[in-house]
């Protein structure tokens, strides 16, 4: 193993039990050790998403199946991370110690070391920042794929020499606007010539306009009733707030509906809402598209570029230390976050 002088033991952030942002604890632990095919990045920022949260209370219950049945298996919280490379395991070919990298890892990324398998890092150019960086993996990750589903594809439209003259722009409508996905995602769709619509909390309306939006309804009024039947050409819902007919209608025939969320069953989440869709979808006269987002480095390395040529920003609401993990839990899980929470390692 190559590897500079690192330290064997780390603070992470830990729960030893499901709960709220209380079980959450800054802890020494022993330093991950990388395997022949993994980087270990010192990290120097982690994101706040909601699968981080929804780990964190072990909610819906069918998570613990994956997750651990009576406390996390894993006890390190996190996921997306930015950092740089301190130590490469013996058959790592493309990174080495020193490089910039993000990535998403399963072992705990609110912690001052992560070890990463090689094939789900990227390199981080010099001008991105690693708070900017490390939003990107599963946020921005999942506005790309979910607007793939819709029929948007930002990266290809992004390399486009030249506009496609004289036509009619696309219409979509973003349910969770002002949050982190919902705010790549009306980015990444602006970016791809979408006419954009976005939903959010009235507070933070200026901020989804900042982002590319023309418009910025208030998820607490009866927004939906009040749109023209068949108005958008796809919706992305972050939300699940909406009856699955309610959102058809607001589809012009042959539309798409992108689902990523809703339901409230502590039990299951969102699959029964995801199920119903499916088995409602050849019945329908638009298309109702559960998204499950993957990891895909290639698009990592895409939105990453995005970033760099300033396409697109990652739209940070602030940064706070690793030891306020816990606080920032619960400014997440109580909304007051526009965009995206990063916590910073060293
Ligand atoms: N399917 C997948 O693969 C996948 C992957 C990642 C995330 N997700 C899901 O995507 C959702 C969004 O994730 P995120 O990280 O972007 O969360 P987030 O940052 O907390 O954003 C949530 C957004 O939803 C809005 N919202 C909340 N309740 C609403 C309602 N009743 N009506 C309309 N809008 C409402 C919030 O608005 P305000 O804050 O303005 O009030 C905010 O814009 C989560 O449910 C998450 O589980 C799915």
């Amino acid at each position: 193993m190559n590897r500079q002088h690192v330290e064997t033991t780390m603070r992470a952030v830990v729960q030893h039990r499901y709960g709220g942002p209380e079980v959450l604890a800054l802890e020494t632990v022993p330093a991950p050790v990388p395997k022949a095919d993994e980087i270990l990045v010192a990290v120097h920022a982690a994101d706040v998403a909601s699968g981080d949260v929804r780990v964190m209370r072990g909610e819906p219950k069918l998570l613990r199946a994956f997750f651990g049945l009576r406390r996390p298996r894993v006890p390190t919280v996190g996921r997306d991370i930015a950092g740089v490379v301190v130590a490469i395991g013996a058959g790592v070919t493309r990174f080495s110690v020193g490089d910039r990298v993000c990535g998403e890892s399963s072992q705990g990324g609110w912690a001052e070391l992560v070890a990463l398998p090689e094939r789900f890092a990227v390199r981080v150019p010099d001008h991105v920042g690693f708070a900017d960086a490390a939003t990107l993996p599963v946020s921005a990750g999942t506005a790309l794929q979910g607007l793939r589903l819709a029929g948007i594809d930002p990266v290809r439209r992004a390399g486009a020499d030249t506009a496609e003259g004289g036509e009619a722009r696309p219409r979509l409508l973003v349910i969770g606007a002002s949050g982190g996905v919902g705010g790549f995602a009306v980015q990444l769709a602006a970016l791809a010539g979408c006419e954009v619509v976005g939903v959010g909390s009235a507070d933070k309306a200026e901020h989804v306009l900042a982002l590319g939006a023309s418009a910025a309804l208030d998820r607490r009024t009866a927004w939906a009733s009040a749109e023209p039947e068949g108005s958008y050409d796809a919706v992305f819902d972050l939300a699940g707030a909406q009856a699955l007919g309610e959102l058809a209608r607001l589809v012009r025939r042959g539309g798409t509906v992108v689902l990523s969320a809703g339901g409230d069953d502590g039990w299951l989440g969102p699959m029964p809402r995801l199920l119903a869709a499916t088995v409602r979808n050849p019945f329908t006269p638009v298309a109702l598209r559960p998204l499950a987002a993957a990891r895909d480095v290639a698009d990592l390395e895409a939105l990453v570029g995005l970033v760099a040529d300033g396409r697109i920003r990652s739209m940070i609401d602030r940064v706070v230390p690793l030891a306020e993990a816990a606080s920032a839990a619960r400014d997440f899980l109580a909304g007051r976050v526009r965009g995206k929470l990063v916590l910073e390692a060293r």
